[in-house]
Order: structure tokens, then C-alpha cells, then sequence
């Protein structure tokens, strides 16, 4: 069946899924409609600017506070554990974290690559893969460290949340903001992809200068939920991400009883081959900053605590220009994925659902096989580069892998030899 949406980021919504449910005029009525409770949810401070004010009010079966003790659940393969040790310089990479061989929800198949800052700071990210095959039957999840972007490289996701359900594929994103309760199932059976928790400033749009007031992601392709709601009980169970670390407790009710709610503190989807690429028409190519989604400011202008940064399809006719990304060294540290295709960058070795982490002042570039062919290109004619879709997690602070994402099986330990071919091509005398 198909979903509904509400179109825009950010907006105020208002939804209900049954008529009448929304109070009018007033937020907390002394009874509220149908005999639901009302709950406010604010995920950024009480008194932050208007603009950048998000809460929403949710009218719900049961209160959010009606469940059972927390107690410690571990999860040793997801965590903010970034280590505190020395940080290689060395380029990382690897290949697609294998399907797990036992039954797998999305909650205990994520595995933590890399991160910096913490919750407790505010401020980094950790980042994330995941690799499925079982639905989060009667298991619900809230992360309170951070919100979440979910960018799924292999099967649908159907994520049902407390203010309604986003089903999301491969080249498309959802987000859900800190403290929002949800349950993932699989439509297909297995997925894998990635998600990036920023412990930050949520996520917006960014500015767009001279581009004008259109152009990259525009605010009416991302969509929310509408009000959708479970009745049921039985035995389920609330497991919370708090301060790096996973709490359980018993639940005897869905948490997704919310009916109706209004706010603009919501979950939401887009589809990443609506993205407005930009890109030279003269010569060279722009700062990869072009290809901005969405960012996390920091208190320092123009500084991101995190960018979300995609690399789609696009038409490259700059000439006397080496086409493909150059080399290059950034103050920022970079982790980078594939969802679809292959990335221009790089001729081999870089899959769908693998990653690579290039971290500050670490140089990176194209591998020898991808320099020696742009070198020699025909520039008379356009490239259109078809059927991709890389992104990047870039971030402020370096990104620390974790112990286990160094040791895996599936890391390339060969991943310098991309560059060793790369040839000595000066001579003194000018040609
Ligand atoms: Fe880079």
C-alpha cells in the first residue's frame, strides 16, 4: 500500500488519523480528544531562536513514561567507544560488511565504524553500518545521544515511528530526530546500509548564497509521516541509546499509539536523485560543498559538525580540466560510502556498501587508473557520469575508527596500492 506524506522540511504539520483528534486552539486542553494524553517532545532548547526552534505535540494512547525499569543491554559491536589512543593518518578502506548468517534485526545489526565528540559533549558523530534479515518484531528504539541519518545501500527499510511510517530504498535517506520512538522491518528480507548519529545541531538545509533560492535539496522533496497508530499490547520491548550506551525495559503496549500530532520535530525521508546538481560549466569543478544535503552547524561560522555530502549522477563539460575530484588534503575528515553504482574517483575496490575513511590531512585522490584516463580524455566531448550514488560523512573533528572496524576481515589492507602506480610524468624541459 502506498504511504502518504507531508511535503516540505521542517514545516509546521499537523496530522491526525482519526477527524477531530487534534485539539483546537490550544495544546493542552484539560481533556484532549478521544481520551488521548498530550505529550510535547523538544528536541532543541525551550527558548532557541524561532527559526531554529523544533518541538513537536504528539496525542497519544499512553504516555511516553509508562514502561518498564531500564536495565543495562549490551551491544558490543554498536557504541560510542571512539578510543582515546592514538589515531592512524593511514587511508582506510573496506568492503561491505557481510550479511549475518543468524537471524538479525536492524537494532543488533549495526556496527560502529568510526566517530568523535560524544553525546555528552554535543557536539561529533559516530558512524554506522548496518546488515539485516529479521524484522524489529515487538522491539522498539529511541536514540537520545543523537539523530539519526539512515542511508540504506541494499532492501527497503519500513520504518515505523511514533508520528508515522517512512518507507525508504536504496538512494533515498530518512532521519529521525533524537528521543523518536520507531521499529524497523525489512520488506525485503535482508538490508544493509549506514547511518551517521550526530550528537550536534539537527540537521538542516544549508544556505545557498549566489546559487539563489533554489537548488541542491529543495525543501519541499523531503517528507514527513502522516499520523498512523498501533493499538495493541503484549510483551514488548523499549530499548534506549543513552550516553553511548543500549538500556532495555519491559513494555506491554506499542509506543506508536500516537493518533494525531502537530509540530515540526519530526521524522522524514528524500529521495537523493531529486538533489539539484550544480556544477561548473567553464572550467575546473567547484568544492565538493556543492553537493551538500544537509549539515550540522557548530558554534563556529561555516564550520559543519557534520556534512552530509552526495556525489549523484551529473554531466561533467568543464574544459582544459582534469574532470574527475583531484587530489587533495582537508582540514576535515572524511568517511565515505557507495549506495549504488560505481564512484569516479576510483576504477576498482570501492563497492556498494563499502567505505573508505580519509581522515584529516590525509591525502586521497583518484587511483592511478582513473588519473591516467582523465589525463588522456577527450574533453571535446560532455562525460555524463550515470547510475551512482557515493556520499560522504565529512566532519570537523577526525574520525576515530573503531577497534573493531581495524581489525575486521572485511577492511582492505591494500587500500594504498590504489595510488603506488601512479607515475612520475615530470620533465624539466617545458613540452
Ligand atoms: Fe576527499
Amino acid at each position: 500500500m502506498a504511504l502518504n506524506y507531508q511535503s516540505g522540511f521542517g514545516n509546521e504539520f499537523a496530522t491526525e488519523a482519526l477527524p477531530g483528534a487534534l485539539p483546537v486552539g490550544r495544546n493542552s486542553p484539560q481533556r484532549a480528544p478521544y481520551g488521548l494524553y498530550a505529550e510535547q517532545i523538544s528536541g532543541t532548547a525551550f527558548t532557541a531562536p524561532r527559526h531554529s526552534n523544533r518541538r513537536s505535540w504528539l496525542y497519544r494512547i499512553r504516555p511516553a513514561a509508562l514502561h518498564g525499569k531500564f536495565s543495562a543491554l549490551l551491544h558490543p559491536r554498536f557504541h560510542n567507544a571512539f578510543g582515546d589512543g592514538p589515531v592512524t593518518p593511514e587511508q582506510l578502506r573496506w568492503s561491505p560488511l557481510p550479511m549475518p548468517s543468524a537471524p538479525t534485526d536492524w537494532l543488533d545489526g549495526l556496527y560502529t565504524m568510526a566517530g568523535n565528540g560524544s553525546a555528552e559533549a554535543g557536539t561529533g558523530a559516530g558512524i554506522h553500518v548496518y546488515a539485516a534479515n529479521k524484522d524489529m518484531d515487538g522491539r522498539f528504539f529511541y536514540d537520545a545521544d543523537g539523530e539519526l541519518l539512515i542511508v540504506p545501500q541494499q532492501g527497503r527499510l519500513r520504518i515505523a515511528t511514533e508520528m508515522g511510517v517512512l518507507e525508504v530504498e536504496p538512494q533515498e535517506i530518512a532521519l529521525i530526530p533524537r528521543g523518536i520512538r520507531f521499529s524497523v522491518s525489512l520488506p525485503d528480507g535482508a538490508a544493509r546500509g549506514y547511518v551517521c548519529e550526530n550528537f550536534g545541531a539537527m540537521l538542516k538545509l544549508p544556505d545557498l548564497g549566489p546559487i539563489g533560492s533554489n537548488g541542491l535539496a529543495n525543501p519541499r522533496d523531503f517528507l514527513a509521516p502522516v499520523a498512523a497508530y498501533e493499538d495493541r499490547t503484549g510483551q514488548f520491548e523499549l530499548v534506549a541509546k543513552f550516553q553511548g550506551h543500549l538500556w532495555r525495559a519491559d513494555l506491554g503496549h506499542s509506543p506508536l499509539d500516537v493518533v494525531a500530532w502537530h509540530g515540526n520535530y519530526t521524522p522524514c525521508k528524500y529521495d537523493l536523485r531529486r538533489f539539484n546538481t550544480i556544477g561548473s560549466i567553464s572550467y575546473d569543478h567547484p568544492d565538493p560543498s556543492i553537493f551538500l544535503v544537509l549539515h550540522s552547524p557548530s558554534d563556529s561560522e561555516g564550520v559543519s559538525n557534520l556534512d552530509f555530502v552526495i556525489f549523484p549522477p551529473r554531466w561533467l563539460v568543464a574544459q582544459d580540466t582534469f574532470r574527475p575530484p583531484w587530489f587533495h588534503r582537508n582540514i576535515a575528515s572524511e568517511f565515505m560510502g557507495l549506495v549504488h553504482g560505481a564512484y569516479d574517483a576510483k576504477a576498482e575496490g570501492f563497492v556498494p556498501g563499502g567505505a573508505s575513511l580519509h581522515n584529516s590531512m590525509s591525502g586521497h585522490g583518484p587511483d592511478a587508473a582513473t588519473f591516467e584516463k582523465a589525463s588522456k580524455a577527450d574533453l571535446t566531448k560532455p562525460d555524463v557520469i550515470r547510475d551512482t550514488m557515493a556520499f560522504m560523512f565529512e566532519t570537523r573533528h577526525v574520525l576515530r575508527p573503531s577497534a573493531q572496524a581495524l581489525d575486521a576481515a572485511h577492511r582492505q589492507a591494500d587500500y594504498q596500492q590504489c595510488w603506488q602506480g601512479l607515475a612520475r610524468h615530470f620533465t624539466p624541459e617545458k613540452r
